[in-house]
């Protein structure tokens, strides 16, 4: 029997993931599902459990590199209307996992509402970027996020909230397979003010990254103290190419993916900056993307 048997018009067996990520490439995942509601999302997470299928979840692909061997068990994408609404209550707002973190932005531009400035460019969902506290020079989302709420592998609904949640660089301490929603707290402003500070950031990532190439944004963390960038510019790896991987000569914490470019090319590139740059300056990096 088919293990999402009455669930067909939500499930794509052996689905290419390459589609549904920025770098466009990877192989195929067993079950893509993207479920209508949460009573699905529920129906879902119980069939997996019951028939020991892992679940991903995926958000907008833009942090995230797919094996060219592809994805064994479910993919989950939530980007139905009811994962994907917001609204904002006064200064507070209650966000789906689904939400596009550019509107966020521009919306709370319109309100003169202040807390989210740093996330702007950030190509990804709220939940994606929950996941992995997703930020840049002037903050990250854990700052003004107040309380998420997730799904557990049991299909069990709860909150979760500060300070029991608890955000550091590029990490959040969030186990729970899904995140369905968040509450932030902003602060009032004004739409011009807001609107300055969203400018500036957009200029400066426009600037000082590849930003219209395919690519997963920064592929490394930033040690403490230091940009991984740097170090890797330092250690002269800017154009650096393997198969049709390029390290960004714009910025060299970015990989290009240029024609004919396999994961598998994107993978090795990887290993091989991190030798070079502990072989040169003795320090290691560690990936910042999602590797599948
Ligand atoms: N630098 C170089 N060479 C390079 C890149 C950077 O010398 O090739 C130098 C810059 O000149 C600058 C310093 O390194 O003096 C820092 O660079 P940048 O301001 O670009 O910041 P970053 O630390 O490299 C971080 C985030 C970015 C975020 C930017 C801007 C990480 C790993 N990266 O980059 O986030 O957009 O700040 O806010 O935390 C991402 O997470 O995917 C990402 C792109």
């Amino acid at each position: 029997m088919n293990i999402f048997s009455g669930l067909e018009t939500i499930v794509k067996e052996n689905c290419p993931l390459g589609a549904h990520t920025w770098y466009g490439l990877g192989g195929a995942a067993n079950y893509f599902i993207q479920p209508k509601t949460t009573e699905q999302l529920k129906t879902v997470v119980l069939r997996c459990r019951e028939n020991q299928v892992s679940i991903r979840l995926l958000g907008f692909g833009s942090n995230l590199l797919v094996s060219d061997e592809g994805v064994r068990g479910a993919v989950i994408k939530l980007d139905s209307e009811e994962f994907c609404s917001f609204e904002f209550k006064d200064t507070t707002l209650l966000v789906g996992a689904g939400a596009n973190l550019n509107k966020l932005v521009l919306d709370s531009v319109r309100k003169g509402l202040s807390g989210l400035e740093a996330l702007t460019g950030i190509p990804g969902s709220v939940g994606g970027a929950v996941r992995m506290n997703a930020g840049g020079r002037l903050g990250d989302i854990g700052s003004s996020i107040k309380s998420i709420t997730v799904m557990d592998k049991e299909g069990n609904i709860f909150e979760k909230e500060k300070p029991e949640l608890v955000f550091d660089y590029r990490w959040a301490n969030v186990t729970a397979p899904v995140i369905l929603k968040a509450t932030m707290e902003l602060s009032e402003s004004e739409p011009d003010t807001v609107l300055k500070t969203v400018k500036e950031v957009w200029i400066y990532k426009k600037n000082s990254q590849p930003l219209n190439t395919k690519s997963a944004g920064c592929i490394f963390k930033n040690p403490r103290g230091m940009s991984a960038g740097a170090l890797i510019d330092r250690a002269g790896l800017k154009g650096t190419q393997l198969g049709g991987a390029v390290v960004s000569e714009k910025h060299a914490n970015f990989i290009t993916a240029e024609k004919g470019c396999s994961s598998t090319d994107v993978k090795k590139l990887i290993e091989q900056i991190q030798t070079k740059v502990k072989g040169a300056l003795g320090i290691e990096l560690e990936t910042e993307i999602e590797i599948w």
